[in-house]
């Protein structure tokens, strides 16, 4: 994709959602006017794993899609590690639009992208759902979240009707400014493929990790 997003479908400034992909929101207008584009969420329409991050950021915003930075780059060593590619599984944003100097989306943000959110699950329907950091997880569990302490944990959330396996991750950024945070990422990875029945062991497929 390249160039401003002008492909609304003319409902007014709250946007709507063609399947799982959101046109001309224009919601929140800080994030009009920091974005160049909507980054809806990637990946197969049933994936089983969905990854779940806090916003985009520059390279996210740049190519229109979710994890395509040096933080995409961390998530699909640990992808490859559980057997996975990055294009086995759904990944998407908490907030569709690049907020201003990389600020934290605002609570409002949040809930102005939160219908998005709980019908793109909806229609994923995965059997898991890995937040990957402190926003993102706090977000989906509604409670102050401790993400180094809770990496790993698998919570049962409730979203609208439905309920969810989540399961609480650090951020895959924590891993470049704390090498311990390395190997809580990766496992709780390697985890979540096992627990979404989609790990390589699940599929007797090699792990490329250990060659
Ligand atoms: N960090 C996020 O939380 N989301 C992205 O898409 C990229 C980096």
């Amino acid at each position: 994709m390249t160039g401003e997003d002008t492909d609304t479908v003319g409902n007014g400034d709250g946007g709507a959602m063609d399947g799982l992909v959101v046109r001309g929101c224009e919601r929140c207008p800080q994030l009009v006017e920091s974005r160049s584009r909507i980054v809806n969420g990637v990946g197969p329409e049933d994936a089983d794993l969905v990854f779940l991050g806090e916003a985009p950021g520059a390279n996210e915003d740049e190519r229109g899609e979710p994890f395509v930075g040096r933080s995409g780059s961390i998530l699909d060593d640990a992808l490859r590690d559980a057997g996975l590619d990055r294009t086995d599984v759904r990944i998407t944003n908490c907030v569709r639009c690049r907020p201003p100097d990389n600020r934290d989306p605002m609570r409002e943000e949040l809930a102005n992208c939160r219908g998005y959110l709980e019908r793109e699950l909806d229609l994923v329907d995965p059997a898991l759902v890995v937040t990957l950091g402190k926003v993102p997880s706090e977000h989906l569990l509604d409670r102050s979240v401790a993400v180094t302490k809770e990496a790993g944990d698998v919570v049962d959330v409730r979203l609208g009707e439905r309920s969810y396996r989540v399961v609480v991750s650090v951020h895959p950024a924590a891993t470049l400014y704390d090498g311990s945070q390395r190997e809580t990422f990766f496992e709780t990875i390697a985890h979540a493929a096992d627990l979404a029945g989609v790990s390589a062991s699940d599929s007797g497929q090699a792990n490329l990790g250990d060659f």
